[in-house]
């Protein structure tokens, strides 16, 4: 009995690390057959190497080792506890949760998340965006799921619809990505910077095909508009590190009332929240896709670990929405996390 608690301590410190390399190194790699072999072969080389030490230095100090290893992972834990709660700003209006007679563990469980957001700028305008991102578009879901959430983002009425990448998982996918997406209809446009997986399937051809459905890609670049009581809207895209980073100038230069950057990962939230601001969009996490009760999301391609996750966040004054994405990569399943919508109404 003692045995086998020494050594299931050794093999939990095991997954932990697994899961470090694997989030922090293997998953920066673009898909292919070499990185899904470098992801088993990380699991089964940690987690047995771990169990091994674990059989042959029973009894032993060596027991310290694996302690601290699972003693820095709640440490960790902890400080991203603290760390959210002092930059989580608001909570969300309302949920609008899938109708309970979907399973918690179908991919096409759609939720509507709506927030508030008050800048005080003093236009006394209220601009309202849709905010979506990691469509992943694949086999699953199907194209009828993306039907229901350009739907579901017409009804909403948006002014404007910001897509924050990842829109293909795999390029033969793009023609179904026009048809969706031709379909989007905010009043006053819709802004898409490209992810990862865009800029590693094609990235002139996905632009191509955005161009095509009448969304501005602002790759690197902003762009101005105006409501109709006059006030200023500045919509720029920073796709770093994949693609171009936005530079300060382009920001500068543009005097606007209101000042939105889309990115893909919110791993460029420290940095650009010391741009010219006054809210960041991003993606990427899929709010970790798989949440396992008291553990919560094993994987997190973020230097920052799963600190930001998905919600929203008040960093140096500037708000940051992170979507919990709609689609799915790897195997076809969240758990706990919905694919997720979300509606801001901001106040100027
Ligand atoms: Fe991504």
């Amino acid at each position: 009995m003692l045995f086998l608690m020494y050594l299931s301590v050794f093999l939990i410190a095991g997954v932990f690390v697994s899961f470090w390399i694997f989030n922090r190194y293997v998953l920066k790699l673009s898909e292919s057959l070499f990185k899904s072999f470098l992801t088993y072969a990380t699991f089964l080389i940690l987690i047995s190497a771990f169990g091994l030490s674990g059989y042959f230095s029973y009894p032993g100090w060596f027991l310290i080792i694996p302690i601290l290893i699972i003693s820095f992972y709640f440490y960790n834990a902890f400080y991203r506890h603290r760390f959210r709660k002092k930059h989580q700003f608001y909570k969300p209006l309302s949920i609008e949760y899938p109708p309970s007679s979907q399973l918690i563990f179908t991919t096409t469980n759609l939720q509507i998340t709506r927030y508030r957001c008050i800048l005080s700028k003093s236009t006394h305008d209220s601009i309202r965006i849709a905010h979506l991102s990691d469509m992943h578009l694949d086999l699953i879901p199907d194209s009828s799921f993306y039907e229901k959430v350009i739907n579901a983002v017409n009804a909403s009425n948006p002014h404007i619809a910001v897509l924050t990448g990842d829109f293909i998982s795999r390029n033969e996918f793009l023609p179904q990505l026009y048809q969706c997406l031709k379909e989007l209809n905010p009043r006053m446009g819709s802004y898409a910077v490209l992810g990862n997986h865009d800029i590693w399937e094609g990235a002139e051809e996905t632009r191509r095909h955005l161009e095509m459905c009448g969304i501005k890609v602002v790759s690197a670049k902003c762009s101005l508009l105006k409501t109709k009581s006059g006030a200023t809207v500045k919509i720029c895209g920073d796709e770093s590190p994949w693609g171009e980073e936005l530079k300060c100038q382009e920001t500068q230069y543009m005097p606007a009332d209101l000042s939105i950057i889309l990115t893909h990962t919110p791993d460029n939230m420290f940095k650009l929240s010391r741009k010219d601001a006054d809210i960041v969009f991003s993606g990427h996490l899929h709010g970790g896709q798989w949440i396992f009760p008291l553990v919560g999301p094993p994987v997190s391609p973020s230097r920052y670990g799963r600190l930001f996750q998905q919600g929203h966040y008040l960093v140096n004054g500037t708000h940051h929405f992170i979507s919990a994405g709609l689609g799915i990569v790897w195997y076809p399943l969240r758990i706990f996390c919905n694919p997720e919508i979300t509606i801001i109404d901001v106040d100027l």
